[in-house]
Order: C-alpha cells, then structure tokens, then sequence
C-alpha cells in the first residue's frame, strides 16, 4: 500500500507529528512549504478567510499512491492556506481514501479537519479517519499514544 503524508509545519510540532507517523505506516512524506518568507498575520487571516496561498511545487499529483493523509496545524479554525494551495492542487485523487491529523494549541479541531475533508471530497476522494494533536503533548511526547493509534486504523496493525 503506497501512503503519502502531505504536511505543513511552520514552528515543527506538526513536522514531529508527520515524521513520527511516516515511520509508522511506512510513508512517503511530502512537505508543503511557502516560495519564502511569509507574514503570520496575513497567513492567520487568509487562514480564517479559507484563501490559498502559493508554494513551492511539490507532488500533488496520487498516480501510484493509495492513500493520502493530511498533517497539518490548526490556523484560525481552520487550516493554513499554504494547506488550501496544496489541496486544490491535488490530482487524481477520485475514489481514493484519506486521513487528517491536526495539530493544535487548544481547539478548533473539528472546524480544521471539515476543511480538509470538504476540499477532498469535493475531488471524490472517501474521508477515513482523523485525529488531533495539541503542542504541549507533542513538546513533551505525549502525543506518541494518539499517532500510534491513528496509524494502526490505517495499516489494520
Ligand atoms: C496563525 C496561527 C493561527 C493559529 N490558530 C489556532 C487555533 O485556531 N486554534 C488552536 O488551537 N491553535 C492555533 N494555533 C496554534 C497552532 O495550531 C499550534 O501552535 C501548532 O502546534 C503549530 O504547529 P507547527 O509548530 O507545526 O507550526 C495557531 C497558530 C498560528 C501561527
């Protein structure tokens, strides 16, 4: 089974996350990365408006993958719009099954992971599963038991 972790991490608790989760079901990891210095302020808001912003290519085409998972920071409820930029540009995707982790200082899990799953499903790919993390867990370690789990509902492990 070919799995593609696409991430974005701005400040590293949800590259710990995907990495961690890589390992664990055997993962390609794609990063999603802004073309070069962005202004936070701007990205929270267009974070908050559901707007994209550009970045750097990468593969966003599922020729030859299975299954895709999402790893991605919660920004204003929502997710950021580098995040946005690379969901829109997937391809291929149709009747192929996906999973989200978000990852978050406190709350607005729900209303991120319906981002990512209204953009994807909107492609005609089959939401499976998700799960959120919170920083202070990831700092700490605390999050392994969370991934860990989320990964054995993707390999059947
Ligand atoms: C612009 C911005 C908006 C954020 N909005 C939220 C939010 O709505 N809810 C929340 O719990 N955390 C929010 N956070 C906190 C991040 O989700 C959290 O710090 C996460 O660990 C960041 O991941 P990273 O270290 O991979 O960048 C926000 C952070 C930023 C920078």
């Amino acid at each position: 089974m070919a799995i593609r972790i696409a991430y974005f991490s701005w400040k590293g608790h949800t590259q710990k996350v995907a990495t961690a989760l890589a390992r664990l079901v055997n993962a390609e990891l794609v990063r999603i990365e802004p073309p070069g210095e962005f202004n936070i302020a701007v990205g929270a808001m267009k974070a908050w408006l559901a707007m994209k912003s550009q970045i750097r290519p990468t593969k966003t085409d599922l020729a030859g993958i299975d299954v895709l998972i999402i790893v991605t920071p919660v920004w204003s409820g929502k997710v950021p719009p580098f995040v946005n930029e690379y969901l829109s540009a997937v391809t291929g995707g149709a009747g192929k099954p996906f999973h989200v982790i978000v990852e978050m200082g406190a709350r607005g899990s729900e209303s991120a992971i319906a981002a990512v799953k209204n953009q994807l499903e909107k492609k005609g790919m089959r939401f499976v599963s998700s799960a959120a993390t919170v920083e202070r867990d990831v700092d700490s370690g605390g999050y392994t038991a969370t991934v860990e789990k989320f990964a054995a509902g993707i390999t059947g492990k």
